[in-house]
């Protein structure tokens, strides 16, 4: 589905490309039936191919340092474009490096979706650099208790883990609302992937045998809206979250929460309705080296975004 007026797709995560495939494919078809090992290949392989692809795009070898308008950010945007193009999409970049691609819906009448995400990346910390923890909290209220609250938890955590941390909070600006219907929808629709993503969590089983979890390192608290947490040093232990597989069981359960952080929805917040989905990190770490996201959780997000659409803009089913 996409534009009649306005900006229409605007494309730049792997996660998120995908979605093209989907739609594409659901337009050449009033209500297609795709085989699980179709939608494995659209919404488990493709995305996560995608990402890590990206993910190879370094301004510095053996890092992941892509900032804005550096060679490694204009080498990724041509293979974004490149991705969009070969998913059907006419595509451009525009002055301030953002690249755009469309695709038209056959009916003139339909609502526009817009995607939106960065390609540039903040520095690799790498040992002894800063690093920016996305702490999440569910909902607005009380926002610097919660804040305060989870400074003294941080606290204790580094204090546990031996790790040098100073904490300072970044962002305590008003939050952007969400279209609270958006939210219900996205919600819901990560009830109704449930069973999608079990099947797609049972074809990669089927492809190949589970990859043995890498050892996490740093810990967060989940809760809150906060920004800023140097870890120094890797942790002695490597104990790891209960849930930090939860996505292997199929088990995809969706919260609301509230973004500490600026993101590229503020700004779509102002022209349209806005709602985002998150995908979980390990231990809630991000802009960092430590950064680390599982296949099966960017499948139980594609899978959600693929039945949200499915309900809400194609076939309402
Ligand atoms: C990323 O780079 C590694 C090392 O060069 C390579 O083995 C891998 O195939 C690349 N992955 C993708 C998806 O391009
Ligand atoms: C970490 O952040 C602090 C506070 O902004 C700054 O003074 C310091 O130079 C930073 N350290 C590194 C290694 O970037
Ligand atoms: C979410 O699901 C509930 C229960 O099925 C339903 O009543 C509600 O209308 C749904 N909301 C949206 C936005 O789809």
């Amino acid at each position: 589905m996409a534009s009649r007026t306005g900006p229409g797709l605007l494309f730049a995560a792997g996660a998120i490309i995908l979605l093209a495939g989907g739609v594409a494919a659901a337009a050449a078809d009033k209500r297609p039936q795709l085989s699980d090992e179709t939608l494995y290949q659209l919404l488990y392989v493709e995305p996560n191919h995608y990402l890590q692809s990206l993910g190879n795009i370094s301004d510095v070898p053996g890092s992941l340092s892509r900032t804005f308008l550096s060679p490694a950010h204009r080498r990724a945007a041509g293979r974004l474009r490149r991705w969009m193009a070969s998913a059907g999409m006419r595509t451009w970049a525009d002055q301030m490096a953002n690249v755009h691609g469309i695709v038209k819906a056959s009916d003139p009448e339909a609502p526009t979706i817009i995607l939106g995400s960065h390609y540039d990346t903040v520095v690799d910390g790498g040992n002894n650099a800063n690093f920016t923890l996305d702490i999440r909290s569910r909902w607005d209220k009380n926002r610097k208790q919660v804040i305060q609250q989870l400074k003294t938890t941080m606290e204790a955590v580094c204090a546990r883990r031996k790790l040098q941390c100073r904490l300072y909070v970044k962002n305590e600006a008003a939050a952007v609302e969400a279209n609270p219907e958006l939210v219900e929808g996205l919600l819901n629709a990560t009830v109704d992937a449930e069973s999608l993503v079990a099947r797609l969590l049972a074809q990669a089983r089927l492809h190949a045998p589970p990859a043995p979890p890498p050892a996490a390192t740093c810990a967060a608290p989940a809760d809150g809206g906060m920004q800023g947490t140097p870890c120094a040093e890797p942790p002695a232990d490597t104990e790891t979250t209960d849930d930090s597989d939860a996505g292997a069981d199929g088990d995809v359960t969706g919260d609301a929460l509230v973004s500490g952080a600026g993101h590229d929805a503020m700004v779509f917040a102002e022209v349209t309705k806005m709602g985002m989905l998150f995908v979980r990190c390990r231990d809630g770490i991000s802009h960092s080296p430590l950064e680390h996201v599982t296949p099966d959780d960017v499948a139980a997000a594609t899978a959600t975004l693929y039945r949200y659409l499915r309900k809400h803009l194609l076939f309402n089913t």
